[in-house]
């Protein structure tokens, strides 16, 4: 291997900028030849690639999103649509691609390798939903923003005595809201993990009034309800003025924290080391502190997310 490319696919997440940092200097310090791609695999479909240097990464570590650019690019499932991809990479001998997104960017990377085209995938998405790895980059940041958020909603919402209802991301996986939930000291949680039913939660709810609750939070992930209709309901049920509050793309934004920066360092770092051992085909993850990395399709088609179940039963052991 001798040329190698870089991506970011999918929602962009903090921290990206410092993988693609860490590959870039560990390709060159390799005295490998690195490619930047733009706008994941819709650049390279459309042919956006091109050559980095050191310099092309001085000064990202610090910035959030991705200077690459990223998309979702449905197309790339069509064959020959990937067929151009690697021509588009072949023509410019590079031969091994890095891919930094989430699990539809894996599924890109799983049909490239199948079409003998050597991918490492790197775990990037603030939904923490990537199999293989404990975390994904952009999740502790995103993290911090969304408790940054519950807090100032608690202030406002215990001076009013409403109730605040708070939608996190995280599309079917549960991370964001029940690890923010806890560490915002959130009353009530509702998660895609565990069934929804917005009775059981009313009667939660008024239990909580009936102990003398004034005001009180309810995080909830996306995608599971209407939040603005069920803050209706629950205030035409209890008779407490409840708002809902969709904390949308903010999540995705700002500077990565100090975890996702060295996370995002050296698994980019480690992405290049693979590539230099003859890996072909795997995802990265980190696994009680320690890197690791799997055949992409054994890790796609046999790895699971755990529930933290455990969290969950603290968190309403503390409400
Ligand atoms: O996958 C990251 C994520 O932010 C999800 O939490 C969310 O459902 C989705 O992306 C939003 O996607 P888009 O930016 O395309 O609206």
């Amino acid at each position: 291997i001798k040329k190698i490319g870089v991506l970011t696919s999918g929602g962009d997440a903090p921290g990206m900028n410092a993988a693609i940092r860490g590959v870039v200097r560990t390709a060159l310090s390799n005295d490998l030849e690195i490619f930047g791609i733009n706008d994941g695999y819709l650049g390279l479909f459309k042919d956006k690639i091109f050559k980095l240097n050191r310099f092309s990464v001085s000064d990202v570590i610090n910035k959030g999103g991705t200077f690459l650019g990223s998309a979702r690019f449905s197309p790339f499932k069509i064959y020959n649509n990937r067929q151009i991809a690697i021509k588009n990479m072949k023509k410019r001998d590079i031969n091994a691609l890095i891919v930094i997104g989430g699990d539809g960017s894996y599924i890109g990377a799983q049909k490239l390798t199948e079409m003998g085209f050597a991918c490492i995938s790197i775990p990037g998405t603030i939904d923490n939903d990537v199999v293989g790895t404990d975390y994904s980059i952009g999740y502790f940041t995103a993290l911090e923003t969304i408790v940054k958020c519950i807090d100032k909603l608690r202030d406002t919402s215990s001076s009013h005595q409403r109730i605040s209802i708070v939608e996190i991301m995280g599309r079917q996986c549960g991370d964001l809201t029940l690890a923010a939930a806890i560490a915002g000291g959130c009353e009530f949680i509702v998660l895609p993990e565990v069934n929804y039913d917005k009775k059981e939660l009313l009667k939660e709810i008024k239990k909580g009034i009936n102990k003398g609750k004034k005001h009180a939070i309810v995080a909830i992930t996306e995608y599971i309800c209407n939040v603005t209709e069920l803050a209706k309901y629950i205030e035409k049920e209890t008779q407490r003025e409840t708002r809902a509050t969709i904390l949308g793309h903010i999540q995705r934004g700002g500077s990565p924290v100090v975890y996702d920066r060295i996370l995002a360092s050296r698994m980019g770092a480690y992405s290049v080391e693979l590539l230099l051992k003859g890996y072909k085909s795997r995802c990265i993850g980190i696994k009680n502190e320690k890197l690791v990395h799997y055949d992409i399709k054994f890790a796609l088609k046999n790895l699971k997310k755990n529930f933290k179940s455990d969290w969950l039963k603290t968190a309403k052991t503390l409400f």
